[in-house]
């Protein structure tokens, strides 16, 4: 070992330099594990430490373990956790009888893959209609932070993985190192641990561990594609990650960093990861990726990237997410290149270019409505923007995953069902429904048409839409429950305790201007200036100027506080002050007493 920095280790051999991608161990027990990335001259070379350097010093032996990460992989691997090293994390003895073969391996050539194109149904509406998966195709979530990846992907899992005969291999990059617990452990009460391989790279792990972990993933998928012969999902949340990580490990190799500071190489990278995500003869490997967009910026070179790859992008919005119309996936912006006629039928296909254009109608809409309201729109827009806005809540859905919070059971649809739903609202069969009884429901016979006496009155005026804004604000308020709910009372109580210090500041002081200072709370504001400008210095010109602002109000108040308080001139400029200041203004005065 010549030198150690940080995560950069320099090593020096005497002949046989170790090849790039060897895997080198030092440190007691082996523990401490190096992947060498450059040969720097004849006898040097500079790795990346997978594991925390803590430990290593410079002349310490480091061995040549004479080949490259290794994944365990066969049947013994099945429903057990492991890292990036192929070690078991979840608290069981290692697996025996398995194999390990090398995590670095080159995609299945041209020939080798295979065309085709079959759909693969979720279960959840919105991705059914619009953006129909491929089985055996890639898939990617893209959305900025907490607009809810993690459920999407989550709730994919529970819908599929018990009606699939394959294997699913999840593969946690990056990501919260709580995730990894509560998925395995919500697997495991869900039973369908038995058909679920977990790898995991989280946060808490240097960036090199990252960088591999989806290789390792990927060694397991393609033994369970190549010699088992089954179908396999990866689940990979989070794509973004990955990239991150290689930026991270370019950044610690020196190297000049590319656009908005991502790495030179991550095209490379990236399609090196992808491109073994593929269709052999032998199977089909399904993928599902969530991808972090930094900022909300679509235009961020690695969400780019990572959309070059896809098959089907659903784009989830942090404004849906916002309006609680959840799944959050943005309708118009979600695409996939299943969407045609020749591989979803002709019915589908139709139906899904009439939503979006009725969606498509809505948004262009949008603007007028804001500026003129819905009765400025013709009878047609009208009934569009109507049609449309039950569209968008008919295909929103309660999640398994996310019952508890929202208190809703969650529901899967069949394709046949949401086609149904889709095509009744493009007739118009529910327009005298309120908008709120096709929002969080299953298929669209669970839509009711609540207190038929009562509704008739209130129902032309909601299919004329002028009603409906305002019950579009209250439903998220429902059916984000749980984080909606608690932010208003949050706010509530803030207020209050704000306003309890202002009435018992002046209590405390002088009784008497209690009231004074309930009645002007509204000019506040213009004497909280006035109260610094008494810390400053002057005592008179505060007198002055509170009379200037508030003319015959002020004075009265401020004379009594003279008489009643011998001690202090202060306090009685602070007082009049009053209102929110109080807080401030008391202290200081005391402050003064105390010098
Ligand atoms: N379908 C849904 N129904 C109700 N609430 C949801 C739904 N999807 C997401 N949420 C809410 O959004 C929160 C964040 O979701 P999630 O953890 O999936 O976000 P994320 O996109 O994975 O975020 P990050 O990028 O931080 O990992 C959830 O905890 C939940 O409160
Ligand atoms: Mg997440």
């Amino acid at each position: 070992m010549v030198s150690v920095r940080g995560s950069v280790v320099d090593v020096q051999f005497g002949k046989d330099l170790p090849p790039i991608n060897s895997v080198l161990r030092a440190g007691a027990d082996d523990r401490i594990v190096i992947e060498v990335m450059t040969q720097l001259d004849a006898s040097r070379v500079r790795g990346i430490a997978l594991t925390p350097t803590q430990g290593l010093a410079r002349g310490m032996a480091v061995r040549d373990t004479g080949g490259p990460l290794k994944a365990p992989v066969g049947k013994a691997i099945i429903s057990r956790m492991f890292d990036v090293f192929g070690n078991a994390i979840d608290r069981m003895p290692a697996p025996v009888d398995v194999q390990w073969r090398s995590i670095h391996r080159a995609p299945p050539l041209l020939s080798e893959r295979s065309t085709h194109s079959q759909v693969f149904e979720t279960g959840i509406k919105a991705i059914d209609v619009l953006v129909p998966l491929e089985r055996g195709g890639k898939a990617g979530m893209f959305g900025g932070a907490g607009v809810g990846k993690t459920v999407l992907l989550t709730e994919m899992i529970h819908n599929m993985i018990g009606h699939e005969k394959g294997i699913s291999v999840f593969c946690g990059i990056g990501e919260r190192c709580r995730e990894g617990e509560e998925l395995y452990s919500a697997m495991k009460e869900a039973g369908v641990l038995k058909n679920m391989v977990m790898v995991y790279g989280q946060m808490n792990e240097p960036p090199g561990s990252r960088f591999r972990v989806g290789e390792t993933a990927l060694a397991m998928c393609e033994y369970f594609r190549d010699d088992e012969h089954r179908d396999v999902l990866l689940l990979i949340d989070n794509v973004f990650r990955f990239i991150q990580a290689g930026m991270e490990v370019s950044g610690l190799m020196g190297q000049m960093p590319s656009r908005l500071g991502y790495q030179p190489t991550m095209g490379t990278e990236l399609s090196g990861l992808e491109e073994r995500i593929a269709n052999t003869h032998a199977g089909a490997i399904t993928s599902i990726q969530a991808v972090y967009v930094p900022a909300d910026d679509m235009t961020d070179p690695a969400a780019v990237h990572v959309f070059s790859h896809l098959s089907a992008s659903i784009v989830l919005s942090r404004k849906r997410a916002s309006e609680g119309l959840y799944p959050a996936v943005e309708l118009l912006q979600s695409s996939s290149k299943m969407a045609t006629a020749a591989i979803v039928g002709e019915r589908h296909y139709a139906l899904a270019q009439e939503v979006r254009k009725t969606l498509a109608r809505y948004e262009d809409l949008k603007d007028i409505i804001a500026m003129l309201g819905m009765e400025q729109l013709s009878p047609e827009d009208r009934m569009a923007a109507g049609r449309a806005r039950r569209l968008e809540r008919f295909l929103t859905q309660p999640f398994f995953t996310t019952e508890q919070f929202s208190g809703i059971k969650g529901k899967t649809v069949s394709l046949k069902d949401s086609l149904d739903g889709c095509e009744r609202i493009l007739h118009d069969e529910f327009k005298d429904y309120p908008e709120s009884a096709l929002y969080m429901i299953g298929a669209i016979s669970e839509a009711k048409k609540p207190a038929p006496a009562s509704k008739p009155a209130p129902a032309p005026p909601a299919a004329g839409g002028v009603a409906k804004p305002v019950p579009a604000k209250k439903e998220p308020v429902k059916a984000g429950g749980a984080k909606a709910d608690p932010a208003p009372p949050g706010l509530g109580k803030e207020e209050p305790s704000k306003a309890k210090p202002a009435h018992e500041g002046p209590t405390k002081v002088e009784p008497t201007k209690v009231e004074p200072a309930k009645t002007e709370p509204t000019k506040a504001e213009p004497t909280k200036t006035e109260p610094t400008k008494t810390e400053a210095g002057a005592e008179e010109p505060k007198s002055a100027e509170p009379t200037k602002a508030e003319t015959a109000k002020a004075e009265p108040t401020k004379t009594e506080p003279a008489k009643t308080e011998a001690g202090a001139v202060e306090p009685k400029a602070a007082e009049p002050a009053k209102a929110e200041p109080t807080a401030e203004a008391t202290p200081a005065p005391e402050s003064k007493r105390a010098a």
